[in-house]
């Protein structure tokens, strides 16, 4: 498998991935496009260099990332909301290990702080970058914009209330760089018609190269730590997913680059999960018909968002399947066995073993024998692989050591996080 053959840049995966947590409630709308696309047109105005209009463009596209609940989510787009810092925190660290993200993070740490008659130029010893200024006024501007209704007509108004806010929440020089843009129909046309992603791709693949495979398993990494430390209940899944599907590729044979494609696969399985609700993640209780509907249904959103990229192709088919079942019985497809590719099957195999023997906050994991039984029987009922449960079975002990260790180490990873967090600001 040559790996080149993915062609894909870096930043491309950044827009499925806003896409994706928009995707929580309809109420969100394309809230992070938009914010990204009036960051980018503020920031053009203003006279910033290409690299700075592309880290702008990923903070915008990111910023909200670290509001984990809908409520938390639907609380920052009130234009007066009442907590806006735990969410830049959460981002910030959640963002700030992957280097090519490092100064997106930074903005995004700053991007509720008020100018406040040049206060806003710095918190406590930090500068604070402009960038995160443009940032709070795209954003502010986004959520007065009303959509479906005559946006032409409310531009007056948006533009009063972002001029009375001029020198106090507001930089001065970017409020007269929107209200000078606001002129433009077609910045809000762009908006309502849902045509920003164009611009948005165009700036961001400027002068990028396509990503090598250890490039895009660290983004990978990034994706498994953002979707996975939104909760104690998830929060070492995804590592554990990650390190039993490429302990099994080795053992099945695949080749390095197969064996990292699983990996990346893995990082990417659940990325529809940033769709769904933390309140439906942590319910302690039974599901609600419609709460497994929206639990269901992250396995198309991972689709969704990776098939936005067809360069992609064979990386989607493995990580977007792994819910289907041999005998059809799967989500989201009900695919048969004949359109699973060995990489889905992998892993579903490794799925279904990190949830039934992985420790979550409400229950332990199952011990081995138990483990066992659960997947012979999916394989009698001809749901999982019975070549890729064999080879789990030969090596049982060792590649549950590795799991336990990989989630052992997400652990004190999660736990490190949340101590930041916990720290006074
Ligand atoms: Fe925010
Ligand atoms: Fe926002
Ligand atoms: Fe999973």
């Amino acid at each position: 498998m040559n790996i080149s053959d993915l062609q894909v840049k870096l930043l491309d995966l950044v827009l499925p991935l806003a896409r994706t947590v928009d995707m929580m409630s309809p109420a969100l709308a394309d809230h992070h496009l938009d914010v990204a696309y009036l960051a980018l047109r503020i920031g053009e105005k203003s006279g910033l260099p290409d690299t700075d209009l592309q880290t702008l463009v990923v903070a915008g596209m990111l910023h909200d990332i670290g509001a984990f609940s809908l409520e938390e989510r639907l609380d920052i787009l009130e234009f007066e909301y009442r907590k806006p810092d735990a969410h830049c925190r959460a981002g910030y660290e959640l963002l700030r290990h992957f280097e090519p993200f490092a100064e997106a993070a930074r903005i995004i740490r700053y991007h509720h702080i008020p100018w406040d008659n040049e206060a806003g130029r710095k918190l406590d010893d930090a500068t604070v970058p402009l960038a995160s200024h443009i940032v709070h006024l795209a954003d502010r501007i986004a959520v007065l914009i009303p959509k479906n209704v005559d946006v032409l007509g409310k531009v007056s108004e948006i533009c009063e209330r972002i001029k009375q806010q001029r020198g106090m929440r507001f930089h001065p020089e970017l409020v007269d760089a929107a209200l000078s843009l606001a002129r433009q129909d077609s910045i809000w046309m762009d908006i309502v018609s849902r045509s920003v992603e164009r611009p948005l791709t165009a700036c961001l693949t400027t002068s990028q190269h396509t990503a090598t495979l250890d490039e895009l398993l660290a983004f990978g990494e990034l994706v498994c730590r953002l979707i996975d430390f939104r909760s104690p209940f998830t929060a070492t899944h995804t590592s554990g997913l990650a390190a039993t599907a490429e302990a099994l590729g080795e053992r099945i044979g695949f080749h390095e680059n197969g064996r990292k494609l699983l990996r990346l696969a893995a990082y990417l399985h659940d990325l529809g999960k940033l769709a769904v609700p933390l309140e439906i993640l942590e319910k302690p209780g039974q599901f609600t018909d419609g709460e497994w509907h929206t639990m269901r249904s992250h396995v198309y959103y991972t689709f969704h968002a990776l098939a936005a990229l067809p360069e992609l192709d064979q990386l989607t088919s493995w990580s977007a399947l792994h819910q289907e079942r041999l005998d059809g019985t799967g989500y989201p497809f009900g695919y048969t066995a004949e359109h699973l590719p060995l990489g889905a099957r992998v892993l579903a195999v490794a799925d279904v073993f990190v949830g039934i023997t992985e420790d979550r906050p409400y229950r332990k994991g199952m011990p081995e024998d138990k483990a066992r039984s659960v997947l012979a029987d999916m394989v009698a009922k001809h749901k999982l692989d019975p070549d890729v449960v064999r080879v789990l079975f030969d090596d049982f002990e060792a590649v549950n050591s590795i799991r336990a260790q990989a989630q052992e180490s997400a652990r004190q990873a999660f736990e490190a996080f949340r101590e930041d967090l916990a720290k006074p600001a």
